[in-house]
């Protein structure tokens, strides 16, 4: 496995290489990383990840300076997962000056996440871009556990233009159901009991809708409700089509049941796609 921190080493490592299958992340790997680089490995025969806590997704008041980095660790499960190539660029390699181009997202960046978030998509979009063209992969794998960012990066492919093919992984859980995350290790020990409540909440908005409950209004309401009873800060509960990001109707075909909400100063996100 190569460890590369500079732009033009990686250039030169991934020049011959055709079939480039690529996991951009922030580091601190769990397993739900370490699944989408054997997804990586499936789709493509040079499997590289990127490690990079990006400063332009994080806004003023939020975790950036904390954010955990484990870089050995993480070297160490990359090699065990067979990667081929780890990019670690620090920040002065991705920004040697103050960034002042940006990838305007599309107007969905601003609800959702992006409404307690603001230029939080506008950051992955522009880091992402730029990795893309550094590491220029076939694919690139993304995790359906950050929902709205995979639907973001789609559009952006698409309406960019951009010749890579994104690839799907399915959230991996721990057994309580919570969603693995590198901030669950923010929680303190009984709010990460507390911390499979959002899954399940969203886990009984799913049941309901499929039992015939329409009024999505009212079960987001009832679902912020339960999780505010429960000492949750809730920034949104949202059902949505699963495709556009709009907001349900009951002739969507695919729906999806997203959920923002904070236990302390730790803000958690899931989702559950599902079929009508
Ligand atoms: P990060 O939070 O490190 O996540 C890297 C990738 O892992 C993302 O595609 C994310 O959706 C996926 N992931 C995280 N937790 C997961 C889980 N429990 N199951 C499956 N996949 C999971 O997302 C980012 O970094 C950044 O925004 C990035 C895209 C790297 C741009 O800076």
């Amino acid at each position: 496995m190569d460890v590369i921190t500079d732009i033009a080493t990686l250039r030169r490592r991934l020049a011959g290489e055709s079939d480039i299958a690529f996991v951009p992340t922030m580091g601190n790997l769990h397993a739900g990383h370490l699944a989408l680089v054997e997804l990586a490995r499936r789709h493509g025969r040079c499997v590289a990840v990127s490690i990079f806590v990006n400063p332009l997704q994080f806004g003023p008041h939020e975790d950036l300076a904390e954010y955990p980095r484990t870089l050995a660790e993480d070297l160490d499960k990359l090699a065990d997962a067979h990667t081929d190539v780890v990019f670690t660029p620090d920040e002065t390699t991705l920004y040697p000056e103050p960034q002042t181009v940006f990838v305007e997202p599309p107007p969905i960046s601003m609800e959702l996440c992006g409404a307690t978030r603001p230029g939080h998509f506008r950051g992955v979009c522009t880091v992402v871009l730029k990795l893309f063209h550094i590491v220029q992969p076939r694919i690139a794998v993304f995790g359906k556990k950050d929902f709205q960012q995979l639907h973001i990066i789609r559009e952006m492919v698409r309406q960019l233009d951009l010749p890579v093919c994104i690839v799907a992984g399915e959230t991996v859980r721990e057994a309580d159901g919570l969603a693995m995350s590198s901030r669950n290790g923010y929680l303190k020990p009984e709010q990460r009991i507390e911390a499979p409540r959002l899954y399940r909440t969203l886990q009984q908005v799913v049941q309901m809708i499929r039992e015939g409950c329409h009024d999505f209004a009212r079960l987001e309401m009832q679902a912020t409700e339960s999780l505010t009873r429960y000492g949750w800060t809730v920034d949104y509960i949202s059902v949505r089509n699963a495709r556009t990001l709009l907001p349900a109707t009951p002739e969507d075909g695919t729906l999806v049941v997203l959920g923002a909400a904070r236990l302390g100063k730790t803000r958690l996100i899931d989702n559950i796609e599902f079929a009508l």
